[in-house]
């Protein structure tokens, strides 16, 4: 079987995507700053909101890891630093870290968020998020990008969305075969929902729920980021991938 690493193995749809790869007999190494209830194969415990916490995780990782599915992420209740730092820095550092220890032909799968879409219509912020090099001080680039706390999470969403598809073709990954690519949900019934409803509001998330029917599941996630994974999505680098139940082409239809 392959060795798949997955951040946010403790909730959700980490926990849900952990699951179905043992199920699809995959060797799963868990990561998670909480200890998850049942323990699906390996876990380390871990924080990727720190340079420190991320090369501890990475030095505790083997070699020839076939993929890391970059799923853990925080709902931006805590400000825009340490949300900028554990929804993106932290997952590029551990993929940057990883990189040249996979294996060839390996992939990295991250999710994002419809929430990231606004991207294009902020390129100069989201260039500069991707452009700051290393592990930066988050509280001072979002002081200086002037990115205020409720914010940061769509903020850390469109810099990922952008990294994504800039990764796919730096030498750190492509020179050795490894495919990356994102996966973007619309609301899915976890904790962090239950964040939003509190932050954004009930009547936000509702009318988004509303237009799809139903908020997603993390076993309406969990396929879909294993299929970007896998070997069957070979020729696909450098996308973001929708799994929203159609709500951003019922917002588009809308509004275009
Ligand atoms: P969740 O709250 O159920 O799971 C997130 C997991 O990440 C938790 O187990 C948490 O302990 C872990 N985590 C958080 N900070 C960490 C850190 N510093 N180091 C290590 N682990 C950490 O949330 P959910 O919904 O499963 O979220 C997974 C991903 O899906 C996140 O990136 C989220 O932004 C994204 N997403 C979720 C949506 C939703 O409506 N639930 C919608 C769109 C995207």
């Amino acid at each position: 079987g392959k060795t798949v690493a997955i951040t946010g193995v403790a909730s959700g749809i980490g926990r849900r995507t952990a699951e179905l790869a043992t199920q699809m007999g995959a060797d799963v190494i868990g990561i998670d700053r909480n200890p998850p209830a049942q323990e699906t194969g390996a876990f380390l415990q871990g924080d990727l909101s720190s340079a420190q916490g991320v090369q501890a995780l990475a030095q505790a990782l083997p070699d020839g890891i076939d993929a890391l599915l970059n799923i853990a992420g925080v709902s931006g209740n805590t400000g825009a630093a340490p949300t900028l730092a554990i929804n993106f820095y932290g997952l590029r550092a551990l993929s940057l870290a990883l990189a040249p220890r996979m294996r060839p032909g390996g992939a990295i799968v991250s999710v994002a968020s419809i929430a990231g879409y606004g991207w294009r219509g902020n390129l100069d912020r989201a260039r500069a998020l991707v452009g700051a090099q290393g592990f930066p001080d988050t509280a001072r680039l979002a002081a200086d990008l002037g990115v205020p706390d409720e914010a940061g999470y769509p903020v850390s969403k469109e810099a990922l969305i952008l990294w994504t598809q800039m990764a796919a073709f730096q030498p750190a990954f492509r020179d050795r075969g490894i495919r990356v690519n994102s996966v973007s949900p619309g609301p899915v019934e976890t904790p962090i929902l239950t964040q939003f409803r509190e932050v954004l509001g009930e009547a936000r998330v509702n009318s988004d729920v509303t237009r799809v029917g139903r908020a997603g599941t993390p076993g309406d996630i969990a396929p879909v980021v294993l299929f970007l994974a896998s070997d069957g999505a070979r020729w696909i680098n450098g996308a973001n991938i929708a799994a929203d139940g159609g709500l951003e082409a019922s917002i588009n239809a809308e509004t275009m």
